[in-house]
Parts: structure tokens; C-alpha cells; sequence
């Protein structure tokens, strides 16, 4: 079952570029146009809606983060994230104009579920973008929109991540397209690119053995910072989460422009720092992630930084670059994650943890 692979998560870390292929498929027309057929939700309410919100836990949660930058960028619409069980919990602005986005894996974590009847009661439309078919979330919803990940047995989750954020980029491209925010050729160009995702996986997965020979030979450490800037933000929340849940090594990912408002007192001789560094043709942006890499190299941290093939200008600062192929700015989550799953899953069996089953954890947490 785990297809020759020592664990299910290194099973499903490799399953990743099926997952975003089997996501996108069947999705769009003979005409290169997005058709999202299981959106039962009418169109006049979708071209109506003023704010979406995703509600979500863990890694879902991080998922609908990266979604809100290539949302809010496509369509103009402003996208809050909110951990579902904070959501439920307060008394949040929703009304009939808002679409509240629930994504699970599972569809059965019992605080998404109850967001998801909090959302309902007020009145707002919520879709579910789910992995299980038939799960609670599926059917409470008032539409579904499913990844296709296949079934992930790991505790960690891994695929499901990237099939969440592949399904939420194709809402934001349907919502852009139904509203008008982008000429059908922009999505046309857009779903290409998501399309030449899995190669590009596949590409970063042809280099495991270094990210894993790194990781064995820090089998000893004790606290990883991670930061990220833009997209690379979520993705550096999600390299923390993953190193905590496996390692049980104190772990945090931070935006890299907070560094100097207090986390960067955390940093003394020899600390890792993993950078999410950005692509170079994003040249402001890149820039700033350079002057953070420098910022906490003066520090004396020692530096993992995940960059763009020939991005030579990490290399002054960097004790260790992970590679992943040119990829446009909003994509970059898709693959530059992935060097940080297999740095997690291989630090943690070289403490000899069960990688599949963490301590303290179940797969998915269906009480509140
Ligand atoms: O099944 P769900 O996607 O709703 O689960 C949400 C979280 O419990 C889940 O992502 C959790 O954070 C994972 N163990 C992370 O690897």
C-alpha cells in the first residue's frame, strides 16, 4: 500500500503531481474556459458577493492563506482567512453577500463543521472544497468543489495541501472569469501555468537526497525559524507546522518583514533559519527576502534557503540552497513546499518517530 516507500507520507509527498493533475482535469471547456459544472451556487450570488471568507484548521488553513493573495489579486474581492474554531466563536460580519469557503481534507473536523452551520445560519452561501467524498462538510455545504488528492493516510497532511490550493486557484480564476475581472486568454495563461505544476514537482522531487542529507545531519537540533514573504509566508507556516507535528522540534514560521518588530532577537549563533525566497523576475519583492537572508546571517543564524533555479543571489548568504524550477510568484507555493515536507518527514526518522502517526495527533480531529 505504500507503494514501496518507507512511509504513506513519503508515498503521498510523491503523489503530489497527480494530485494537482487530477484536480485540474475535466475542469475546462473545449474553449480553454474554466467549467466549475459543481458549483450549484446561482450566478447572480456569485457575481453579487463582497468578501469571501475561508474557514479552515492546520494545514487547510494554510492552504486558504496562499489562496488569498491569487484571489484577492484575480478578482478584487477581499479574502479573510480564519481558523474555523475562532470564527465560530466570535461574532464575525457575514451576511448573504459573503461566501464562506470551508476547505478539509477530511470534511469531517468538527470545527470547520461547526463554522460551516454558523456561516449557513447567517445566511451566507458556503462552499466546501473537500477531499472526501460525502464527508459532513460535503453535504452541509451548499456546494462542493472536490480536490482530487485520492485518500491521504498520513497524519501530516501533504498532498491535500497542494490539491487545496489548486482547487482554490481555480475558484479564484472561475470567480474572475464570471465577474469579468479577466479576459478569458489571462485565465487561459493562468491554468497553463498550473498545468506545467506537476513536471515541476516532479523536477523537485528528483533532488530528495540532498534536502534529506541535510536534515539527517541535523537530527540534533532543537528550534527552526522559517520565514517567508507574499506567498512564501503561508508556505513558511507550513514548514513550521510540518517539522512540529513530525519532529516534535520546536518550530516557527514568521513573515520576514516582522523580523525586525521582535523575532529577531531569537536569533544567536548557529540558529537554522529556512528563507522562502521568491522569484528574482519579482525583483522588489526578491530584494527584500535577500536583505532578510543578510539580516539574519548577521546574526550568526545559519541559513536553508529554498530558491529559484539561478537565483545566484542567495548564494553569498546562504549555508544551504534547496532548488525549485522558474515559477511565477503566485505558483511558488505549489513546489518550493515541497522541499520542507521531505525536510520534515526525513528529520523525523532519523529520531526514529513514527512518521505516519505523530504523537498526540489524529488524522482528522472530529471534536471541537
Ligand atoms: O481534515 P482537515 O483538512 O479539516 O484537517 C485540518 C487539520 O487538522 C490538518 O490539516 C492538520 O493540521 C494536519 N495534521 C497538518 O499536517
Amino acid at each position: 500500500v505504500k507503494g514501496g516507500f518507507d512511509s504513506f507520507m513519503d508515498k503521498e509527498i510523491h503523489d503530489q503531481p497527480q494530485a494537482v493533475a487530477d484536480t485540474l482535469l475535466g475542469r475546462t471547456d473545449e474553449l480553454g474556459r474554466l467549467k466549475l459544472d459543481e458549483l450549484r451556487i446561482d450566478e447572480t450570488i456569485l457575481r453579487s458577493i463582497d468578501k469571501i471568507i475561508v474557514v479552515a484548521c492546520g494545514t487547510a488553513a494554510y492552504a486558504g492563506f496562499v489562496a488569498k493573495y491569487a484571489i484577492e489579486h484575480w478578482c478584487r474581492i477581499p479574502v479573510e482567512v480564519e481558523l474555523a474554531h475562532e470564527f465560530r466563536y466570535r461574532d464575525p460580519v457575514v451576511n448573504e453577500k459573503t461566501l464562506v469557503v470551508a476547505v478539509s481534507q477530511s470534511g469531517e473536523t468538527m470545527d470547520t463543521i461547526m463554522a460551516v452551520r454558523h456561516a449557513r445560519e447567517q445566511g451566507s452561501k458556503v462552499l466546501a472544497v473537500v477531499n472526501t467524498y460525502g464527508s459532513t462538510i460535503a453535504r452541509e455545504s451548499d456546494a462542493v468543489l472536490y480536490t482530487h488528492a485520492g485518500p491521504e493516510v498520513a497524519v501530516a497532511s501533504t498532498k491535500a495541501f497542494i490539491a487545496q490550493i489548486t482547487a482554490t486557484y481555480l475558484l479564484g480564476l472561475y470567480l474572475a472569469q464570471l465577474r469579468g475581472n479577466k479576459y478569458i486568454d489571462e485565465v487561459a495563461d493562468y491554468l497553463a501555468e498550473l498545468g506545467r505544476i506537476p513536471a515541476r514537482i516532479e523536477e523537485v522531487l528528483s533532488r530528495q537526497d540532498e534536502v534529506r542529507e541535510v536534515a539527517r545531519a541535523m537530527r540534533d537540533t532543537t528550534s527552526v525559524l522559517f520565514l517567508g514573504r507574499h506567498v512564501g509566508y503561508p508556505v513558511a507556516l507550513e514548514g513550521a507546522l510540518k517539522l512540529k507535528e513530525l519532529a516534535y522540534i520546536h518550530a516557527e514560521g514568521f513573515a520576514a518583514g516582522e523580523l525586525k518588530h521582535g523575532p529577531i532577537a531569537l536569533v544567536e549563533e548557529g540558529q537554522p533559519v529556512f528563507v522562502v525566497v521568491p522569484t528574482p523576475r519579482r525583483p522588489t519583492l526578491h530584494a527584500k527576502v535577500i536583505s532578510n537572508i543578510q539580516e539574519v546571517r548577521a546574526r550568526g543564524a545559519r541559513t536553508l534557503v529554498i530558491a529559484e533555479d539561478g537565483d545566484d543571489a542567495v548564494e553569498p548568504y546562504a549555508d544551504v540552497v534547496f532548488r525549485y524550477p522558474a515559477t511565477p510568484t503566485l505558483m511558488t507555493p505549489l513546489v518550493s513546499v515541497v522541499p520542507l515536507q521531505i525536510f520534515a518527514s526525513e528529520l523525523a526518522r532519523a529520531k526514529g518517530y513514527d512518521v505516519d502517526q505523530p504523537r498526540n495527533l489524529a488524522k482528522s480531529v472530529t471534536v471541537e
